[in-house]
């Protein structure tokens, strides 16, 4: 059977920002909202808008309706329990709640590794633990290849290591990390590795039990949903972990997360699963059968292949010409980088580029994207930062390439 390639015209009317003409490249920053999940979130506020564990009807069924789409979440992601899935307002706000957690069972002289090509969000919850005598060692990205290498790991873990916690891939270089592989190494030391997927989860399936991490965290609004945020952990680390919530809380995972999950958006997010499974059996329709998570698979292979097309077309122009540099893998292969790409000009600064391109109704960007510490590794703080154009599924060749209609008219 010959593999189907995408069908833009399917997957586009799924989003219906997209009908409006506008190009968007900046999804690293976030991206469309399905309808489904629109649809969700409304259906869920116009209907069940209660509180949760009372014994009135509705308040059942409020509850019913959004362990339903945690019990989604866990199958997406491939977690063993849908305990294991934690909501919470933000990346962010996730991180320091599990720097704060962890950290109630660390000592002065423990020691944490994390990168410099994080996000801030995972980067200050562990710096900030350096005040009370937690040490945070950082894993450089290699300048010269731009990957992290695994034995320059491998020198920085001590017994005294608690944990290793890493980006999947780059939110600036869209470079993907070898998480399966630094996940064994962090192991076999004793220590937790946690992962900050944010920038793979929209492009591909997060799959925590065959990656093997302890924590894996993204955010909805990047995954085609509105703006919450998800935390997988290892049931047994949920339950040892100490609480943060009020005293009388222990269940998991209530317990880490005060406040409660956003009940609305948690729920809305089962559109994204209905959604994947669409694409699936509109693409494979005599299989429409197998198993949730084997539709999820294949979609997001079909979503990979065609971000790769994007990805070469567009990398293969910027190579092309010799006053650009593109930063991170020089093709678009899926299998080391997503479809968010970085580059600068010679002599151009990136806020005049991407500019230039604003009144083409093109959204791009340039900046940090808060990951200062690799921006300011590469020495491109003098030019605003890189900048960075950033593709999902629903990008289309077209898009590419009335971009490099007006790369062509600007640069
Ligand atoms: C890699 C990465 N981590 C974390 C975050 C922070 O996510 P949130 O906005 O949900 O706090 C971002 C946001 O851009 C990101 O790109």
């Amino acid at each position: 059977m010959t593999q189907p390639t995408l069908d833009l015209d399917f997957v586009r009317s799924y989003f219906p920002a997209l009908q409006n003409g506008f190009v968007f490249m900046d999804n690293a920053g976030g991206s469309q909202t399905l309808k489904p999940v629109v649809d969700k979130l409304s259906e869920y506020l116009l209907n069940y808008d209660v509180q949760h564990g009372a014994s009135y009807e509705i308040s059942q069924k409020a509850g019913e309706r959004v362990d339903y789409a945690q019990a989604e979440l866990a199958k997406l992601v491939n977690a063993a329990d849908p305990k294991e899935i934690v909501m919470g307002p933000s990346s962010t706000m996730m991180l320091r709640i599990l720097s704060l957690t962890l950290s109630k069972a660390w000592q002065p002289g423990d020691e944490v590794i994390t990168t410099n090509s994080e996000h801030e969000a995972n980067s200050s919850p562990w710096t900030d633990l350096e005040d009370k005598g937690i040490v945070v060692k950082f894993w450089e990205v290699n300048l010269e290849t731009l990957e992290l290498d695994i034995d320059d790991l491998k020198a920085l873990i001590t017994d005294k290591t608690k944990l290793v916690t890493i980006t999947h891939a780059s939110n600036v270089l869209g470079t993907i990390n070898p998480v399966a592989e630094i996940s064994k190494v962090v192991h076999e030391a004793g220590a937790l590795f946690s992962v900050d997927g944010v920038a793979l989860a929209p492009h591909r399936l997060v799959d925590v039990q065959a990656w093997d991490v302890d924590f894996y965290v993204f955010s909805c609004y990047k995954v085609y949903g509105p703006h919450c945020a998800l935390m997988y952990g290892k049931l047994h680390l949920l339950e040892e972990m100490a609480g943060i919530n009020h005293y009388f809380i222990d269940q998991v995972p209530y317990k880490i997360q005060p406040g409660n999950r956003n009940f609305e958006m948690t729920y809305s997010m089962s559109g994204l699963t209905d959604y994947l499974q669409e694409v699936h059996d509109h693409h494979y329709p005599e299989n429409a059968d197998i198993y949730d998570q084997q539709k999820y698979a294949k979609t997001f292979d079909l979503f990979a292949e065609h971000e790769e097309k994007l990805s070469n077309r567009l990398i293969e122009y910027l190579n092309g010409r010799d006053d650009i540099t593109v930063i991170g893998v020089p093709n678009g292969d899926r299998n080391k980088r997503v479809a968010t790409i970085a580059f600068h000009h010679d002599t151009m600064s990136s806020p005049d580029i991407v500019e230039k391109v604003d009144p083409y109704k093109i959204g791009i960007r340039y900046g940090d994207f808060y990951a200062k510490k690799i921006v300011e590794a590469l020495g491109l703080v003098e030019k605003g930062g890189p900048v960075r154009v950033s593709f999902v599924h629903y990008n289309t060749m077209e898009e590419v390439e009335a971009l490099i209609s007006v790369f062509e008219n600007v640069l």
